[in-house]
């Protein structure tokens, strides 16, 4: 083997998956896990034992159990930008003294959630949400998937820098009884901004007296909220070393702590806890992120796999494919290692995904029969909420089950239109129930499952350099529109749009 430990995955002789379930009558065992009211399926996957001891040696040799050690006790794992990752300390698993900071700080934000429900801002039957990227999509996602039954308000989420969208948000809210949160990690981002200035118009034009009063702001720079004409009372600060699509545990879930009630997000941070204990203590073979990790880097590996599809069979999750896209492509779609050299093999693939059964009637044809190999990820709850007699859930679960059989056995026919070659593999994440237990430690699972992605191809999952280019661009536009240096086509475009 190799110093870095590849070498025996890249010799491996792949197995058909049928074979390797013949072979080993143990393997549903093996590569199947419970863990918190979360059942992890690995079994349909071409990782075998031999496999799994082969990445367990990447793993040593990428030093995984060194770096997890340093994430959770708040070293600077994020180099680039010479910070920790803080995430952990927010649901009180970090280091000591991080994890007093953001409990002082949570402190607060209850003490707004409850000044707000104690009608200290007059009554409250709304909360309209600014932000965008990890300042938006937790939230989005804990709100969607947890809320459907509350009365509590109704909270509108509005990230994108079009009117359209805008539009769309506040037509379902009374500004003489709504309440913004600007959500902001650095308080500079464009569309935050103008959303929260077109806010801010919309509740004078409706005749709040102060609309100032009337929003909140969740930020890691308190000053430039501050700077905004945001009062320093309604200002929640949270870590520089807490990054935007790692936020959902801090201030940033304040929108989401008044839909739900404080008990639930209480119990969304203690899920969470539970899955970053496992992590942090489980053996690699035991370790349900580190696990989905090696077959995630198999696949690109091995395979070449471009892309992961993410499909969640069950409609309160339908906002998980967005969220695991910002957090896996933003997180680990770099080339360079920690100290800047190439990184030397592929590293994130593209995430994909929606909602069973839809999924099935439009993209799974080339899942079953495509060219290109997509490794599928299932994800499902055993007991349902809905109104409907219990068949109709039923037949959803059979459906997500039906589809990793028929991807994994293929079927042959004379007929190559109708010929499915199978061994196309899938995971299978399985919930007893969706709460806010479960939830947190579903989205904890799938940080440490990005966090060991990285650790194994060595690089830092933490910084997002490759988005600031097209922002300072745009900015350079919005200067100077008329600015000649532009290429041929940027300026006819502008021009054509008359800008
Ligand atoms: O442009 C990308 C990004 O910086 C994300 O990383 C972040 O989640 C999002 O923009 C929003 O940033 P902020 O919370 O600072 O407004």
């Amino acid at each position: 083997m190799t110093a870095d430990g590849w070498s025996a995955i890249d010799a491996h002789e792949v197995q058909t998956l049928e074979k390797l379930f013949e072979q080993d009558a143990d393997r549903l065992s093996a590569f199947s896990l419970e863990l918190g009211g979360l059942y992890f399926d690995w079994s349909k996957t071409h990782l075998d034992k031999h496999l799994l001891k082969s990445f367990v040696a990447v793993a040593e040799s990428a030093q995984f159990a060194q770096t997890r050690e340093a994430l959770f006790a708040g070293a600077e794992v994020n180099t680039t930008e010479g910070r920790p990752a803080e995430h952990v300390a927010e649901r009180g698993t970090g280091a000591p003294d991080a994890v007093e900071l953001s409990s002082a700080r949570r402190g607060r934000m209850r003490a707004l959630v409850d000044a707000i429900e104690a009608e200290a801002f007059g009554e409250v039957t709304g909360v309209l949400h600014i932000g965008i990227g990890g300042s938006v999509l937790g939230p989005a996602l804990l709100v969607d998937a947890l809320g459907r039954r509350s009365d509590r308000l109704e909270v509108r989420f509005l990230s994108n820098i079009d009117g359209e969208a805008f539009d769309d948000a506040v037509s379902m809210l009374d500004p003489e009884t709504t309440l913004v949160v600007a959500a902001s990690k650095t308080f500079t981002t464009a569309e935050t901004m103008a959303n929260l200035n077109a806010a801010i118009a919309w509740l004078q034009e409706a005749g709040v007296e102060d609309p100032f009063g009337r929003v909140i702001a969740v930020t890691a720079s308190p000053e430039a909220a501050i700077d905004a004409g945001i009062d320093e009372t309604r200002v929640l600060q949270f870590s520089e070393g807490v990054g935007g699509r790692y936020s959902l545990w801090s201030a940033v879930g304040l929108s989401a702590a008044l839909a739900l009630g404080w008990t639930a997000f209480e119990e969304l941070l203690e899920g969470a806890a539970e899955m970053d204990r496992h992590f942090r203590y489980a053996e690699p073979a035991k370790n349900a992120p580190l696990i989905s990790a090696f077959v995630d880097r198999f696949y690109v590996r091995k395979f070449d796999c471009q892309s992961r599809g993410a499909f969640a069979y069950d409609e309160r999750l339908r906002l998980l494919p967005f969220y695991l896209q910002q957090l896996e492509m933003e997180s680990n779609g770099k080339s360079v290692k920690v100290d800047g050299s190439p990184v030397g093999q592929p590293t994130a693939p593209v995430t994909w995904g929606g909602t069973g059964t839809d999924a099935q009637h439009a993209v799974f044809q080339l899942l079953h029969q495509g060219t290109i190999l997509v490794p599928v990820e299932f994800i499902a709850v055993t007991e349902a909420e809905d109104s409907l007699p219990p068949d109709h859930h039923r037949q959803l679960l059979l459906n997500a089950f039906a589809q990793g059989a028929a991807l994994m056995r293929g079927r042959q026919s004379d007929d190559p239109h109708r010929s499915y070659p199978g061994n196309r593999p899938s995971s299978t994440i399985l919930l007893d129930r969706l709460d806010a237990r479960t939830l947190g430690a579903l989205i904890a699972f799938y940080e440490h499952r990005t966090f060991a992605n990285a650790i194994l191809l060595g690089i830092n999952p933490f910084d997002q350099f490759g988005v600031e280019l097209g922002k300072q661009i745009a900015r350079k536009l919005d200067e100077s529109a008329d600015d000649d240096a532009f290429d041929a086509s940027t300026r006819a475009l502008i021009d054509r749009a008359g800008l």
